[in-house]
């Protein structure tokens, strides 16, 4: 049995626009000591689906909807009541999160909050309390714990804040911590610095780490699985190794292109084109679709289901029932990177697509060189292109 089983997820919120299906049917597992890596650009879903696990959605205007399924240690939480779920988050669970700032009381030293936390967790005097904040401090790697214990969350580097946010989730010694987006704030070399303690944490304390990111690079290091989700959906999922050797799904294809690599021009990285759309109006048929250098009629009409591929993997994507669509495509343009670059000249490979010019169809219609339309670009029509280079989100990351 699998240490958390992730089953059809949907997690919507009400908003002014409409339904917000920020999660929409999203599977995957985690075993016992394994590192999951969940990618994917901002609004895909990746931190709803972590809210979720730990049943911290706000509800209302959120709601995991009924049919969704997160077993923990073959126990459902869906449905769970409140006091069973604070008992699984102090002992079972536990999440990082980007800001540490924002999660440390700056008026308590950071000893007390490692000790506060330990004794929610097990009853234990404050002088062992605060023995095991020591204790954690030193294996969270901040020099000199017997003297910072008593250090105030402002006297610490952004770094060593991070280390006691993870010092504090060890605290309870949790079979699976949830790490969101937790070096983004953070200098590149304080970044490695974390992400190799987690690592090595997880080495030795064999807990299984769900760790979210936009940088495929990070996962890289650090996973074993990959989760890579677009539009609330899973669209690709399989070891990081074979992931990397052979991304499947386009859209793993356009962020495996961003990845900066050492001595590359950051001007010359491949992006996708377009933006994520909105929740509340997700396109027809593939999600990707409207930014897809691959996509045909099929794709904008009918919604592909995550195709099991071997070992262990799936991608959501047509192409894996159509792979003379891929050779045609990459024939014509040179593969992914040619396509991101230049716009999809060879979409016309099918015929234009005769439906109505929604964005979407007529940026196939460009694409296809259809007469009085005019010569396709790298963006999606109507969405000017925000490069994930220029993302404040991600600039650190490519500055690597
Ligand atoms: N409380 C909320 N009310 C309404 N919509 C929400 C709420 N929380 C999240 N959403 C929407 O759900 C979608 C997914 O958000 P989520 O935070 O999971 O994205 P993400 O993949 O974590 O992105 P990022 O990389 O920016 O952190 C977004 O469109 C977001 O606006
Ligand atoms: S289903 Fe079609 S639009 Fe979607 S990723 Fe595959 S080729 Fe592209
Ligand atoms: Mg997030």
């Amino acid at each position: 049995m699998r240490l958390l089983e992730v089953r059809d997820l949907r997690t919507y919120f009400r908003t002014e626009a409409g339904v917000a299906r920020a999660v929409d049917g999203v599977s995957f597992g985690v075993e016992a000591g394994e590192a999951l890596g969940i990618v994917g650009e901002s609004g895909s879903g990746k931190s709803v689906t972590s809210l979720s696990i730990m049943r911290l959605i706000p509800e209302p205007p959120g709601e995991i909807l009924a049919g969704s399924s997160i077993w923990l240690k073959g126990e459902e939480l869906v449905g769970a009541p409140e006091t069973r779920l604070r008992e699984i988050r102090g002992n079972d669970v536990a999440m990082i999160f980007q800001e540490p700032m924002t999660s440390l009381n700056p008026v308590f030293t950071v000893g007390d909050q490692i000790a506060e936390a330990v004794r929610l967790h097990r009853k234990a005097s404050w002088k062992e309390a605060r023995a095991r904040a020591i204790e954690l401090l030193g294996l969270v790697g901040i020099p000199d714990p017997a003297r910072r214990v008593d250090a105030y969350p402002h006297e610490l580097s952004g770094g060593q804040r991070q280390r006691v946010m993870i010092a504090i989730a060890l605290s309870c010694e949790p079979d699976l911590l949830i790490a969101d987006e937790p070096t983004t704030a953070l200098d590149v070399t304080i970044q490695a610095q974390i992400l190799e303690l987690l690592g090595a944490l997880r080495r030795r304390l064999g807990m299984a780490i769900v760790l979210i990111t936009h940088d495929l690079g990070v996962v890289a290091e650090v996973c074993d699985r990959v989760v890579v989700m677009y539009a609330g959906e899973v669209m690709e999922e399989g070891p990081v190794e074979q992931v990397f050797r052979e991304p499947r799904h386009p859209y793993t294809q356009g962020l495996m292109a961003s990845i900066p690599r050492l001595g590359q021009e950051t001007e010359r990285l491949a992006v996708i084109p377009g933006i994520v759309p909105s929740p509340t109006a997700w396109p027809t048929g593939c999600r990707f679709h409207t930014r897809c250098p691959y996509g045909w009629e099929l794709c904008v009409r009918e919604h592909p289901p995550l195709f099991p591929i071997g070992g262990d993997r799936g991608a959501r994507c047509w192409l894996e029932t159509h792979p003379e669509r891929r050779a045609a495509v990459d024939r014509a343009t040179g593969g992914f990177l040619g396509l991101a670059g230049v716009g999809a000249a060879a979409l016309g490979a099918e015929g234009p697509i005769a439906l109505e010019a929604t964005p979407a169809e007529s940026w196939h219609r460009r694409a296809a060189g259809e007469p009085g339309v005019p010569a396709p670009e790298a963006t999606a029509p109507d969405a000017p292109a925000r490069p994930l280079a220029e993302d404040p989100d991600v600039e650190r990351d490519v500055e690597r």
